[in-house]
């Protein structure tokens, strides 16, 4: 009786994965938690100052309305124009989030009515599909080709015709793949000739060691994206909620219409610490991006020598792995299993969508020879599971 249609059911698989780990706990097996992507490595010590320094002034402990906003959006625009050299104004084509999860769910209400589709891959972050829910829409779901990419130009007609927005993200959670500013390009191309807005989810940016593209700063990007940014992967900020929104300033207009009665922006305090952070130096962020770097090279050799051949991705804290041949169990199965015997947790990759039936997800939110011991471990489980 008290639950709407749109009330999302589920987050099943995350749950079972959540009981699985506190019975290894309470059987005193020692957990290496690599099933949830929240960064290990330290937050910047100047954004972390810029909030002490904020709740020591009276001053920021208000409501913040938009106008107490203009300095963290001038700096998230500034930012944006030195890493893409696009200009955006900050007043109409920025707006500051309560993480890039908060923006996504409420974007999808702002732009698009129940019942009109939503394309996204058949692979994506879970809370894509909980936010599509809430918003009504009727989710269509692209299989990824080649280069763990969707092919836009099988989207049928029909589907594009009634669609309102593609949902992407790239660096990708979960398979870690790349996509190249041809592909944007096409993306754009594919929106512009059905009307559609692209959004792309871009937490990830710098986790690769090159720069990865944006399609906000493709020609026509102004007109038909709006793009999410976030504090979390990229300065360790998770758990302090703050991101930010560029883009078409209608669709950013209604984000801000439709934020208006659900919550206040964030506190001045943890704003000031996102300034202080996108003021760091990109040199700075590229050490991280090598942290990164070096974990994926570190797992997918120490898998390599248990047998187990996972693609090396050339981005993000994530490896995307096929369950490996003769294993006489699913994904869900595999990891419940795995944590009960190892104490070592992965993601199934069910919890990404259907597409993700037969694969796991490795978080490398650990220091390298924690991985590498999970890796001798999930070798050992394996060469077991297989022969029993
Ligand atoms: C693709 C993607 N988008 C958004 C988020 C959440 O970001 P935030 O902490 O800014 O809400 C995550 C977190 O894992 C993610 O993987």
């Amino acid at each position: 009786m008290f639950r709407s249609r749109r009330t999302p059911t589920g987050g099943g698989v995350f749950l079972e994965m959540d009981r699985a780990k506190a019975e290894a706990r309470a059987r005193g097996l020692e957990v290496v938690d690599l099933s949830i992507g929240a960064s290990d490595l330290p937050p910047p010590p100047e954004a972390l100052q810029a909030l002490r320094e904020a709740i020591d002034d009276p001053s920021t402990y208000g409501y913040c309305l938009k106008s107490g906003t203009l300095p963290f959006l001038e700096a998230a625009t500034d930012w944006y124009f030195r890493r893409y050299g696009v200009e955006l104004d900050p007043r109409r084509e920025a707006l500051s989030l309560i993480g890039s999860q908060e923006g996504l769910a409420h974007l999808l209400m702002a732009v698009a009515d129940p019942g009109e589709v939503l394309l996204m891959c058949e692979v994506a972050y879970p809370s894509y599909f909980g936010a599509a829910k809430v918003a009504g829409l009727e989710v269509y779901l692209m299989p990824l080709g080649e280069h763990l990419l969707p092919d836009l130009g099988a989207v049928p007609e029909e589907v594009a015709r009634r669609a309102k927005a593609v949902l992407l993200n790239y660096p990708n959670n979960p398979t870690a793949a790349l996509a190249s500013e041809a592909f944007f390009a096409e993306a754009l191309e594919f929106c512009a000739r059905h009307n559609l807005l692209l959004i792309h989810d871009n937490p990830y940016l710098d986790q690769a060691l090159k720069p990865t593209p944006s399609p906000l700063a493709l020609p026509g990007g102004r007109e038909r994206v709006v793009e999410l940014f976030s504090f979390s992967k990229s300065y360790h900020l998770a758990g302090f909620r703050l991101g930010f929104a560029l883009g078409q300033p209608e669709a950013m207009a209604s984000l801000e219409a439709l934020k208006a009665p659900i919550d206040f922006n964030p506190y001045l305090g943890i704003q000031r610490m996102g300034m202080a952070a996108l003021a760091i130096p990109q040199a700075r962020l590229q050490a991280d991006a090598e942290v990164w770097a070096t974990r994926r090279q570190a797992m997918v050799a120490a898998l390599a020598q248990e047998g187990w051949s996972v693609p090396f991705p050339q981005a993000g804290m994530y490896l995307w792995a096929r369950l490996p041949p003769g294993l006489p169990l699913d994904d869900l199965q595999f990891a419940k299993e795995l944590v009960a015997q190892t104490g070592v947790a992965l993601s199934p990759g069910r919890a990404f969508g259907p597409g993700g039936v037969g694969y796991v997800r490795f978080a490398l939110v650990q220091p390298e020879p924690v991985l590498r011991q999970a890796a001798q471990k999930i070798g050992a489980f394996i060469r077991t599971a297989t022969r029993d």
